[in-house]
């Protein structure tokens, strides 16, 4: 047996073979088909640790929320549990879903922009750490349920002050033009309205969120101290002490280059979030930016007791999660450069769509030829009927790679691993062209492999269709 590479210990290819969290690739695949999710209880659990030590050396408490949006499956929402973390839900299923994994209501915020009388009711009933209240509007829809039901509710308020990041248009959240949260000057009139501390309502906290993939920290500090100005705001009117301020989640993934792959990544794929991004230095200096503004503007005690929350999803599960999927087709095809060998996968946009939306890059490692050249440039295609169902930029833009670099004669039957998949994928797929959704398993700490999820069968494709 010889170990040819690893990354973090996460990865390895062992003769020629690629090994999850130690697991072969290849027997995953033989056992479950594919295409097969597969997630590192192990990776997930390391990406909370690192988070967790964001004030290690002294700071606010910090109350990570993981965004069950980017993946609620229950074992996965269960390996966030146990490793620590609290849960960010965004709709009445994914409440469910995390009561169900076993989150005491006490870890849960709820975000959304919709959300109606039953959510509400379900999350004033369960008692959660707070609904995050996206309008005047929802706050008195919140107020009348926890009348009618006895309960008063715990609320934040959602905002957007403006805060422009550089990632793309459809993943800005924090701009007035967005169809998110409330202006800066409502939250305000919302803490005169709602200050009884024995009312039906609440007010707790603040929360922005910038959106998602942000490349830079800057953004975080402006969003840190347009919450701190918030608060004093608040406080200026009302006399009123926020408890937590919400600086919401969006930490990137590298999806372009990972440096921590960089030995399998040809220097052509230039990157778009190319650096790396540690999201607990992001918050620390933002906190020692915004303690200093606070404490110079005389403000320092609104802080003193504050707790800051997050509420990552992608970078908490994105590198934990690995698509496998096998060669089903193959083909030689002579254009005007050349001739371009095709692949064609069981994997379509079905099951990754953001590789079609965002044209996110996800790298491939040809798994039982881990350790061959990857330098033979192929045209990469899914199984689905669209033109679109490819690994390129199909429109010429140039925002993926035209080839892939894989082994040379790669064949029919050879299994795939796409990295970097944990996030956005199977909380997106849908059974499109009639294809059952795929198994996903979790490779859990002590090396167990668990079924996280089972393949669907042609009969699923008929469950509630009358
Ligand atoms: C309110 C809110 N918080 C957190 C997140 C998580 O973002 P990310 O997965 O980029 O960390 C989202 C994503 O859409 C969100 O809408």
């Amino acid at each position: 047996m010889s170990k040819d590479w690893e990354i973090e210990g996460f990865l390895t290819s062992v003769d020629n073979e690629l090994r999850i969290d130690g697991v072969s690739a290849p027997e995953l695949a033989l056992e479950f088909g594919t295409p097969l999710f597969v997630f590192s209880e192990r990776r997930i659990a390391r990406n909370i640790d690192r988070l967790k030590g964001t004030f290690a050396d002294g700071g606010p408490a910090l109350k990570i929320c993981y965004a069950s949006k980017a993946n609620s499956n229950l074992s996965i929402l269960q390996a966030v549990l146990k490793a620590g973390a609290d849960v960010e839900v965004n709709s009445g299923g994914e409440l469910f879903k995390a009561l169900h994994a076993g989150f005491s209501p006490d870890q849960i915020i709820f975000n959304g922009t919709s959300k109606d009388e039953r959510e509400i009711e379900e999350a004033v009933r369960a008692g959660i750490y707070s609904i995050q209240a996206d309008s005047f509007a929802e706050i008195e829809l919140t107020e009348r349920v926890a009348l009618e039901a006895g309960i008063p509710a715990n609320v934040s308020l959602r905002l957007v002050p403006e805060i422009r990041t550089d990632t793309l248009h459809g993943l800005q959240t924090a701009l007035v033009t967005s169809k998110f949260g409330m202006m800066p000057d409502e939250a305000v009139s919302a803490f005169e309205r709602w200050s009884d501390p024995e009312g039906p309502v609440r007010l707790k906290g603040i929360h922005i969120h910038l959106g998602s993939q942000n490349p830079s920290p800057d953004p975080y500090a402006r969003a840190l101290e347009a919450l701190y100005r918030e608060a004093r705001a608040i406080f200026e009117k009302t006399g009123m002490k926020v408890s937590h301020l919400n600086i919401g989640g969006g930490f990137p993934v590298n999806y372009l280059r990972d440096r921590s792959h960089a030995g399998m990544i040809s220097a052509d794929q230039a990157s778009l979030f190319g650096s790396e991004f540690d999201a607990g230095e992001a918050l620390r200096s933002a906190w020692e930016k915004v303690r200093e503004i606070a404490t110079d503007e005389g403000f320092g005690e609104l802080l003193e007791e504050i707790e800051i929350v997050t509420e990552p999803g992608r970078s908490i599960v994105a590198d934990a999660g690995i698509c496998l999927t096998t060669v089903r087709n193959l083909k030689s095809r002579r254009v005007e450069r050349g001739t371009d060998e095709w692949l064609l996968t069981d994997a379509g946009f079905n099951i990754l769509l953001s590789m079609e939306t965002y044209k996110w890059y996800y790298h491939i490692v040809a798994a039982s030829r881990a350790a061959d050249p990857h330098e033979t440039p192929y045209r990469l295609a899914g199984p689905l009927c669209d033109g679109g169902d490819v690994y390129f930029d199909i429109e010429g833009r140039d925002r993926l790679p035209d080839h892939r670099l894989l082994p040379e004669e790669m064949r029919a039957g050879d299994l795939l691993a796409l990295l970097n998949c944990g996030a956005y994928s199977i909380a997106q797929m849908f059974p499109y062209n009639g294809r059952a959704l795929p198994a996903v398993v979790l490779i859990e700490k002590d090396g167990n492999v668990k079924l996280a999820r089972k393949r669907d069968e042609y009969e699923d494709l008929l469950r509630n269709e009358l």
